[in-house]
C-alpha cells in the first residue's frame, strides 16, 4: 500500500545541508515511489513564530519552493503548497489547541531551545507551534511525516492529539495517527564549526553550515575550515564517541556516499585530515552545485514558482476544506 506523506520546512531563508541531508533528500525518494502520495508544505505560519522581514518573507517562500524542485521534487507528482493560504491550518490549529494539554507542550524541548532565557518574551505562536504543526499532519489524513530527528518530540505531540481527539470525540480512526519517517543514521547533521551543536539557519556564522546555494568556491572554503581535532582521522569508530567533529564530518561524507560509517572510517583511518576534507568537498560539490545552479535558475523565473503554488493551494485546500468540515461538525458546531 502506498504512503500518505506530509512534511513542511519553514521559509526562513539559508536552507542547509542539514535540511536536505535531514529532510529533503527524504521527500525526493517518497515522491519518487509512484505508490506515494506526497504533499510538501512550505510552512509559513510557522516561519512568523518568530520575527520575519515581510519582503524577504515572500522571497523565502518562493525560494523555498525552488529548493523542493531543484532538489528532485517533482511538482506533477506531489502537492507543494503554502500553509497560509489554505485556512484550514489556521483553524485547525486552534481547535487542536482546545485539546492539546498545557503539561505536553510544557515538555517541549524545541521551544525551550528557542525561547532561550527570556520564555516571557517569546511568541505565543512559538509555545504553540507543535499544535499547527499537528493540524498540518492531520487534516490530510497523513499516514507517514519524513523530518529529522529534532522533530520526533513534535510528531509524539501530534500523535497524542490526535488520539485524545478520537477518544474525547469517540470517533475511532477519525483522525490517523501518523508514523514519523526519520532517518536511522545521519538524522542530525552538526555545525561545521561546533559538533555538539545542530547545524542551523539562525547560527550567525555562515560558516557553520553549507548553504544550498552556495557555489564551489564557497563549499571547498567551508570545508577547508571546518573544524576538526589534532589527531590524525580515526582508526576506529568507537572514537567517534569523542570526537563530534570527525563524527560530523563523516556522517556526511558517509550519507552522501549512500555508505556506512564503519566502511567510511575504515576507508580513511589513519589519513590526514586535509586529504579526506579533500574528498568531502568533492562529493559536496557534486550533490550540492547542481541544486544550487537550479535553485539560481529557478528564482529568476517567479512566475512558474508562483504557478506551483497556486496550483497546490487549490489541491490542497480541496483535502483540507472537507477535513476540517467533519471535524467542525463531530464538534458540534
Ligand atoms: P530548522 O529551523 O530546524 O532548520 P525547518 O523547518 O527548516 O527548521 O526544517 C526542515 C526539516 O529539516 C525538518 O524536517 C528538520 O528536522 C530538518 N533539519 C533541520 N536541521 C537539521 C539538521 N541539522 N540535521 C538534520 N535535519 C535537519
Ligand atoms: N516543525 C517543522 C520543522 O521545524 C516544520 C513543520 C511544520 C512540519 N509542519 C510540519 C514538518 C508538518 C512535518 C510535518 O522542521
Amino acid at each position: 500500500m502506498g504512503k500518505k506523506i506530509f512534511s513542511g520546512v519553514q521559509p526562513t531563508g539559508n536552507l542547509h545541508l542539514g535540511n536536505y541531508l535531514g529532510a529533503i533528500k527524504n521527500f525526493v525518494d517518497l515522491n519518487n515511489d509512484k505508490d506515494n502520495n506526497c504533499i510538501f508544505c512550505v510552512v509559513d505560519l510557522h516561519a512568523i513564530t518568530v520575527k520575519q522581514d515581510p519582503k524577504e518573507l515572500k522571497n523565502n517562500i518562493r525560494e523555498t519552493v525552488a529548493t523542493f524542485i531543484a532538489s528532485g521534487i517533482d511538482s506533477n507528482k506531489s502537492i507543494i503548497f503554502n500553509q497560509s493560504s489554505v485556512a484550514a491550518h489556521a483553524e485547525g490549529a486552534w481547535i487542536l489547541s482546545c485539546v492539546a494539554r498545557m503539561g505536553w507542550l510544557n515538555r517541549m524541548t524545541q521551544f525551550k531551545e528557542k525561547a532561550g532565557k527570556d520564555k516571557e518574551k517569546a511568541s505565543i505562536g512559538l509555545y504553540s507551534y507543535p499544535v499547527l504543526m499537528a493540524a498540518d499532519i492531520l487534516l490530510y489524513d497523513a499516514t507517514h511525516v519524513p523530518v529529522g530527528d529534532d522533530q520526533k518530540q513534535h510528531l509524539e505531540l501530534c500523535r497524542d492529539i490526535a488520539q485524545k481527539f478520537n477518544n474525547d470525540f469517540d470517533v475511532e480512526n477519525f483522525l490517523q495517527v501518523p508514523e514519523p519517517l526519520i532517518q536511522k543514521e545521519f538524522s542530525r547533521i552538526m555545525s561545521l564549526k561546533d559538533g555538539s551543536k545542530k547545524m542551523s539557519k539562525s547560527e550567525l556564522s555562515d560558516l557553520s553550515r553549507i548553504n544550498l546555494t552556495d557555489n564551489k568556491d564557497e563549499i571547498i572554503n567551508k570545508i577547508k575550515k571546518a573544524k576538526t581535532d589534532p589527531l590524525p582521522m580515526p582508526q576506529d569508530i568507537k572514537e567517534l564517541d569523542e570526537r563530534l567533529e570527525a563524527r560530523n564530518l563523516l556522517g556526511i561524507y558517509s550519507s552522501l556516499t549512500n555508505s556506512t560509517l564503519e566502511n567510511s572510517v575504515k576507508n580513511f583511518a589513519g589519513k590526514n585530515f586535509s586529504e579526506f576534507k579533500e574528498q568531502l568537498a568533492e562529493e559536496l560539490v557534486k550533490k550540492i552545485e547542481p541544486i544550487s545552479k537550479e535553485i539560481k535558475k529557478l528564482l529568476g523565473d517567479k512566475s512558474f514558482l508562483d504557478e506551483i503554488l497556486l496550483d497546490g493551494v487549490e489541491k490542497a485546500n480541496l483535502i483540507a476544506s472537507k477535513k476540517i468540515e467533519r471535524i467542525k461538525e463531530i464538534i458540534g458546531f
